[in-house]
């Protein structure tokens, strides 16, 4: 397959974060474009591309923006925004970072884009608060589009949360943007009528609008030739975990992770896939079955998971599925912004359970409680990261029963550091 990087074009310039140096790939001229066109004919080009969006859920994007109630009555006639959201945070999710460090002007000629098409004179990009040399980077770039007059009125943003990832959770994100506590909020009504402020709000994910430039240019035709029937364009793949060469795979959409694998120099010496995320770590757990399940968001679906964030976390032979699903469940807890009792209660007993598990101190009972428990959570939860929560665990015990079986027997038959790195350093390690 031979495909040429859009959103990675320029990430190995030294200069590729620079104004100077996104213009040399002919940055900001899709700006020109667009502001030489009447705003619904933009959303029009953008639904007929195909776009999904990127953070996950994959709703269309011009179809999203489309929802912007316009005029001069009621909602239509409240000032409207565009929120990028830039939280990042699932574990093994690490596309957003990278593309804002490498390429931020391509991000900003997005928003700009998409401000002018859902007439917003705001724009804020949230990041998470940890990610100060993201920040800087952002600011610096917001800085040098406005000093360059490519902004025209909008006004650009870019907010630091305090690092939560229930904030990536679009209506928890706004009500954090607001100044309150980050949590979600009951829908209807809406962002889309009742966002930001109460007022019509866009809130899309950062690859989602850095590929709005590029759709400008090239054209709808050319954006969805790429990919598979409803799944369109390019996007970026996050390899990570026992490969050879982890890293962010460009890519278009319906690419198998064997032929990423390829690509990335494949499993590291000596060991074979035992299971990956395709969307990471919320995502239920697939094997080496499922190499050659187009990676769309119709064939993941159809394989029992989702396509998610594109984060594909690769775990060759030596690794525990039950110390990773403990580690994943330990993160959700943590994180679970406790709000709704499903969540709040059930991912604290289940890190009970499955500690248990891990230390070869549980019965076949507890096994039934922990699947119990997750079918009491998922669906009833108020938000989709108790959904999350219980993907790993359920999906690990219906593909490794006989693994979480074997803990209950006589404890982890597992020597951990042969999963590390530095495993073939160990002697006794047996890498
Ligand atoms: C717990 C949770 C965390 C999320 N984190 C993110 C995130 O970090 N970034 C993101 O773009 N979307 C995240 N989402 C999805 C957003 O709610 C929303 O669907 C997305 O920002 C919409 O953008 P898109 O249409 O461009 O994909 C998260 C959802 C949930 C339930
Ligand atoms: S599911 Fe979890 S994160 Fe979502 S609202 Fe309920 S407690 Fe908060």
């Amino acid at each position: 397959m031979v495909f040429t990087p859009v959103l990675s074009r320029n990430w190995g310039d030294a200069d590729s974060f620079t104004l100077e140096g996104y213009r040399r790939h002919r940055g900001y001229q899709a700006l020109d474009k667009a502001l030489g066109m009447p705003p619904d004919e933009i959303i029009a080009l953008v639904k007929e591309s195909g776009l999904r969006g990127r953070g996950g859920a994959g709703f269309p994007t011009g179809l999203k923006w489309g929802f912007i109630p316009q005029g001069t009555e009621g909602q239509a006639a409240k000032p409207h925004y565009l929120v990028v959201n830039a939280d990042e945070s699932e574990p093994g999710t690490c596309k957003d970072t990278p593309l804002m460090l490498a390429n931020p002007h391509v991000l900003i000629e997005g928003v700009i884009i998409a401000s002018y098409a859902i007439r917003a004179k705001h724009a804020f990009i949230y990041l998470r608060g940890e990610e100060l040399h993201v920040l800087r980077r952002l600011q610096h770039a917001v800085a040098e589009a406005a000093a360059a007059g490519l902004l025209g009125e909008l006004q650009i943003v870019v907010h630091a949360g305090a690092g939560a990832y229930i904030c990536g959770e679009e209506t928890a994100l706004l009500d954090s943007l607001e100044g309150h506590r980050g949590q979600p909020r009951l829908r209807p009504p809406f962002p889309a009528t009742h966002g930001l402020y109460a007022s019509p709000t866009v809130v899309n994910n950062v690859e989602s609008i850095a590929s709005v430039p590029s759709i400008l240019l090239g054209g709808a035709a050319w954006f969805s030739a790429m990919g598979t029937e409803k799944s369109k364009g390019y996007t970026l793949y996050s390899l990570s975990g026992h490969v050879k060469r982890p890293g962010q795979y460009e890519a278009p959409l319906g690419i198998t992770l064997r032929e990423l694998l390829d690509l990335s120099g494949g499993m590291r010496e000596g060991h074979e896939l035992k299971f990956w995320t395709p969307g990471g770590s919320s995502t239920p757990l697939l094997t080496a079955e499922h190499l050659d399940v187009p990676l769309d968001y119709e064939a993941v679906a159809a394989a029992g998971s989702m396509l998610g964030t594109k984060a594909l976390q690769c775990f060759d032979e030596t690794t525990c599925v039950v110390r990773c699903v403990l580690r994943w469940t330990q993160f959700y807890a943590h994180e679970s912004c406790g709000k709704c009792t499903p969540c709040r209660e059930g991912t604290y007993w289940m890190v009970q359970i499955l500690t248990r598990l891990e230390a070869g101190t549980a019965t076949e009972a507890d096994l039934v409680t922990l699947l119990d428990t997750c079918d009491n959570i998922f669906g009833r939860a108020f938000c989709a990261l108790a959904d999350g929560a219980v993907s790993p665990i359920v999906s690990g015990v219906q593909l490794f029963r006989q693994e979480f079986m074997d803990h209950i027997a006589g404890g982890c038959p597992f020597d951990h550091r042969r999963s590390t790195v530095y495993a073939d350093q160990l002697s006794g390690a047996g890498a």
